[in-house]
């Protein structure tokens, strides 16, 4: 993909569905009795593998567009699949399920992409291990490919080392196989669309600060999930809306569950022109309309607990703080190494590419905003937030911008580049 400097972006958008949340609706659905309606789904690669994984467990899903009707099976009716379980290149796909298979009776293999397959897995594997799972990493890496021989699980109480919304939500799942309550307590609150959701889905869980507790169902109740645009997506507009010259962008429909709306704070701390309009409460899980005009930014300092409600968010964050007057330190982010890339590093190598004044440290990065960009060709990684995140400079830059396998946005926006050309 080869992007220019833009004039200016006009004009709103409807941002696709929310990854995580539809995720979980595709796997919820097939545990429960009955059917469960799905709209708003995000058709994205990852998603796409969570579906392929259930229809291999003998799961009945019908997809239409962003339209997904899901035949549950039921809590103990999922089937030994005949193969391998693909999740390509989606780690919640691979943690969410590896909790769920964990308390099957039968043995499943799961094994995804190259960048997949370098993820660490020993977050889950330990949780897993201490309910009784058997679950190996089959080269012996602490990575994928994972086999898990599902058994009968212990009830447990988890104290996991990282604010991860994959690891709770993993133990969680599994604790619906237990003999007994199970809990996982957090240094931080992660993402908590697991907890709300399988509420919806009759379960009973209870949230206190930072600890969540599954008391195992009998069944799981199909229900229907409209899925909200996802603010992780939506923040690649509100980023290029606020340093784009002359800009004006309405994103309609955005989550902004607190435990994901961290950017909106950041934004307001940078001074950014940011409203919310036409606010829903929907159970849970809020919507608004996100509307951003062109802002003159400040400098600010991001950690501590509010770097789980932003995590996915901070390669773009780190492009608005080069815009930014003065200096923007980001810190408490060392997850950011293990996501799809190593964010930390991809980062900042290709901002100071572009000329941009970054320097990455042990768990974030500090930028100096307010030097000019230029054109450069951007290596991703085959990272789908780093080839958003440099398109977004690209459009910023003087001269040309070249995004090597920007394909990789199909992960979790595949009408990213048109949304942008809409706007012009
Ligand atoms: C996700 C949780 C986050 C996030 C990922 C989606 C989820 O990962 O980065 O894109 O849906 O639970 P961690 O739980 O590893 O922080």
């Amino acid at each position: 993909m080869k992007l220019t400097k833009s004039a200016g972006l006009r004009g709103e958008l409807s941002i696709p569905g929310d990854k995580s949340i539809s995720h979980r609706a595709v796997m919820f659905g097939s545990l429960a009795k009955g059917t469960t309606h799905i709209s708003n789904f995000l058709s994205g690669a990852d998603c796409l593998s969570t579906i392929d994984c259930f229809r291999k467990m003998g799961v009945l899903i019908e997809q239409n567009g962003t339209n997904v009707t899901v035949h549950g099976n039921g809590l103990h009716g999922l089937k030994a699949p005949s193969e391998t379980l693909d999740v390509g290149n989606s780690g919640t796909t691979t943690r969410l399920i590896s909790g769920i298979l964990a308390g099957q009776d039968f043995e499943t293999v799961l094994s995804g992409d190259a960048s997949l397959n370098k993820r660490p897995m020993g977050r889950i594997i330990k949780p897993l291990e201490q309910m009784g799972a058997k679950i190996t990493s089959v080269n012996g890496n602490g990575c994928a490919p994972l086999k898990i021989e599902g058994t009968k699980l212990n009830a447990t109480h988890y104290d996991s080392p990282v604010a991860s919304a994959q690891v709770k939500s993993c133990v969680l799942l599994a604790g619906l196989y237990a003999d007994g309550k199970t809990s996982v307590t957090e240094p931080a609150l992660s993402r908590n669309h697991t907890e709300l959701m399988l509420r919806s889905f009759g379960v009973k869980v209870e949230s206190h600060d930072t600890t969540a507790t599954i008391t195992p169902p009998e069944e799981m109740i199909a229900t229907d999930i409209v899925v909200p645009g996802d603010i992780s997506s939506a923040t690649f507009f509100i980023v290029a809306g606020l340093i784009t010259p002359n800009s004006c962008i309405r994103l309609k429909n955005v989550g902004i569950n607190p435990t994901r709306d961290g950017i909106l704070r950041v934004c307001k701390d940078m001074g950014a022109d940011v409203t919310l309009e036409n606010v829903i409460d929907n159970g849970g899980e809020p919507t608004a309309d996100i509307v951003v005009k062109t802002s003159k930014l400040k400098g600010t300092v991001i950690g501590g607990e509010v770097i789980p409600t932003l995590i996915d968010e901070i390669p773009v964050i780190a492009l608005l703080a080069a815009f930014a007057e003065g200096e923007t330190v980001i810190k408490d982010a060392a997850e950011l190494k293990v996501k799809e890339s190593d964010r930390i590093a991809l980062t900042v190598d290709n901002l100071v590419k572009m000329g941009v004044d970054a320097t990455a440290t042990d768990d974030g990065m500090i930028i100096k905003g307010g030097n000019p960009l230029h054109g450069a060709s951007i290596n991703c990684k085959y990272d789908h937030r780093i080839a958003m995140t440099f398109s977004i400079a690209g459009i910023n830059a003087e001269g040309e911008t070249v995004i090597e396998d920007s394909e990789c946005v199909d992960v979790s926006y595949p009408t990213f580049y048109e949304q942008l050309n809409s706007l012009q």
